[in-house]
């Protein structure tokens, strides 16, 4: 029976759903999915993930459609960016159909929380890969878990589609430029916490990092991609310390297929000053458009709207790529598959 929950003020918490799977890695190969409904896991005191971080995740979602279908959005590239956290890391490789495996029995089995269509919220499933061998020494763990669970989840950036303010930090990084910015590992959130609470202390929806080596050029927004629009441009960072955003990806193609220019290259902080739009792009910030950035050790705010909405280019683009995932309009790249419930 269909959970009963405050869809429409859904946030990004975490909240209990019945089914989780798990495989372990022992031995040298992974074992069998099973499904489990506690929220704890036992795990031993001297697994690496503990003491060394050794762990990278996972954040994806199935979209309950217009037409009352359940559909995972390009799900194969989170298992290729799990491959790849995973060999930075010295983890074995989650095999893409145990993962596709995984997360269709999450879905299926936790249908009554998918949140119904229309309230624009979502079942977020989040893939998770530790060490959980001991070791002392700083060294790969010898046994692994993959995990997966699912929340239903509102929007991560407060009010849905409606203009942030971002802060420019030059205080933190949080990667280095030939560090692990550019794979879903753990650590790099750790180690962002502190320009994101900054960031929220001070009103903004989160913090924009530059890039690490020179300061010069724009990294990411939080745990989002950055891109700016102007002259019917579509522009991204091109840099090797960000995560490769599987939405900045789809909104590349789809800019393009609109009929827009793409440009993926580096963006010096000042360009800020010319763009038209701005946004934040990611599974859960979707498309957060961005009202203003204020950098406040250089003393300067850069006003991207100046009606404080949503430019028309990030609204097409935010309207065509929902469309796709929640089955409103076609889906001419094949992007979507349909859970058979
Ligand atoms: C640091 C960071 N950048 C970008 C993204 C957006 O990536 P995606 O669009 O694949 O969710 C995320 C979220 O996964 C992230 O954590």
């Amino acid at each position: 029976m269909q959970i009963q929950l405050d869809w429409a003020n859904l946030g990004f918490e975490y909240i209990p759903t019945k089914y989780k799977v798990k495989a372990y890695y022992k031995n040298g190969k992974w074992g069998k999915l099973e499904v489990f409904e506690e929220d704890y896991l036992p795990i031993h005191i001297a697994a690496t993930t503990l003491h060394y971080g050794q762990e990278a995740f996972e954040g994806l979602k199935a979209y309950r459609g217009k037409d009352g279908k359940v559909r995972l959005f390009r799900w194969q590239e989170n298992a290729l960016r799990l491959q790849s956290s995973a060999r930075r890391l010295l983890m074995p490789e989650v095999p893409i159909e145990m993962f596709h495996e995984a997360i269709l029995t999450v879905t299926k089995l936790n249908k009554d929380f998918i949140p119904p269509y229309g309230y624009g919220a979502t079942f977020y499933l989040r893939p998770l890969l530790i060490g959980s061998g001991p070791k002392v020494g700083v060294k790969p763990a010898d046994e692994y878990l993959f995990l997966v669970f699912g929340i239903p989840a509102g929007s991560y950036f407060k009010g849905g589609f409606k203009t942030q303010d971002f802060l420019i930090v030059r205080k933190y990084d949080r990667a280095a430029p030939l560090g692990t910015g550019n794979i879903k590992a753990g650590g790099n959130y750790a180690a962002g916490l502190i320009a994101t609470e900054e960031a929220h202390k001070k009103g903004y929806a989160n913090a924009l990092f530059l890039d690490p080596k020179e300061k010069k050029y724009i990294d990411e927004a939080g745990p989002a991609n950055f891109f700016g629009i102007k002259n019917k441009t579509y522009i991204t960072p091109k840099s090797d310390s960000i995560l490769p955003s599987i939405t900045n990806k789809s909104l590349m193609q789809l800019a393009e297929y609109l009929g827009y220019k793409v440009e993926q290259r580096k963006m010096p902080v000042e360009e800020l000053e010319t763009l038209e739009e701005a946004g934040a792009c990611g599974t859960a910030a979707v498309i957060t458009p961005i009202g203003k950035i204020v950098d406040e050790e250089l003393g300067k705010t850069y006003v991207i709207s100046k009606d404080g909405n949503p430019g028309p280019i990030s609204t097409e683009l935010y309207k065509t790529l929902t469309g796709i995932q929640f089955g409103e309009i076609d889906d001419p790249f094949g992007w979507t598959e349909v859970v058979d419930m």
